[in-house]
């Protein structure tokens, strides 16, 4: 099994996650991917807003990956994953470190550089019917304080398209591995772009938050956690703080 990807590009959407979902509700196949070089709604992950200035990257895929919705949690850690690898080529590895912050936060020397926003159709017997991918990834420039921009820390001028289309290749090839190997082995490379276990965290679940260190994440894609009690925590949906 592999993807063939069918890119349509714009100049200015309100979001291209809601681009493809019209697709996706029409009947587009896997592999269909919608960018826009500027977004007036963009979102992110917890109804935030997505700054969507021109030169950096916005593009959502649609997957009808073969699992149920509790077996989708991999997916996202899988697309950020891809983006570190897609980043490590670009990046002066002298200047710059990545590390992923679970669930699917990129941070390029401790600052957001990309976001992925994982949204789902689900058929009526728990099946996954669509799954949108959404990712942002600053490229020339980034939100103040907080955020990063890969081209800084990069020794060649960067463009969108090129950024994109190193992604779509590994993440393919990760995604393929995922649905017909499972999880393991890229959990493993996950793993080792990740924050060093016993950094200390706090997580948001809810409205409650916990404090502890970072374990690891399991074979679903939770997040394992010890807390400051002293107990393994496993959570499936939240917000980590370094
Ligand atoms: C996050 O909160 O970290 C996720 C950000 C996801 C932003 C991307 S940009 C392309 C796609 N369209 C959107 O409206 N959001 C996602």
């Amino acid at each position: 099994m592999s993807l063939n990807w069918v890119i349509e590009t714009h100049e200015r959407v309100p979001s291209t996650q809601d681009m493809i979902r019209e697709l996706a509700e029409a009947g587009a196949e896997e592999g269909q991917v919608v960018q826009a070089s500027q977004q007036i709604a963009g979102r992110g992950r917890h109804g935030r807003v997505w700054e969507s200035e021109d030169g950096n990257l916005f593009f959502s895929l649609l997957l009808r990956p073969n699992c149920q919705a509790k077996d989708i949690g991999p997916l996202a850690l899988i697309a950020g994953l891809s983006l570190a690898e897609t980043l490590m080529g670009y990046l002066d590895h002298e200047q710059a470190e990545i590390v992923l912050k679970w669930p699917n936060d990129v941070l390029l020397n401790d600052k957001k550089c990309a976001g992925i926003l994982l949204e789902t159709e689900l058929l009526a017997s728990g099946r996954v019917s669509a799954a949108i991918l959404g990712l942002g990834v600053n490229i020339k420039s980034a939100p103040e304080d907080i955020g990063a921009a890969v081209e800084e820390f990069s020794s060649r001028a960067l463009s969108a398209e090129m950024v994109r289309d190193s992604f779509l290749q590994i993440f393919g090839a990760h995604y393929t591995h995922w649905q017909e190997k499972g999880f393991d082995d890229l959990r493993e490379r996950w793993l080792a772009y990740a924050h060093s276990k016993d950094t200390p965290i706090n997580v948001k679940i809810g409205e409650q938050l916990e404090s502890g260190s970072f374990h690891d994440i399991d074979a679903q894609g939770n997040l394992r956690m010890v807390t400051d009690q002293g107990q393994m925590k496993s959570i499936t949906a939240g917000e980590v703080y370094l």
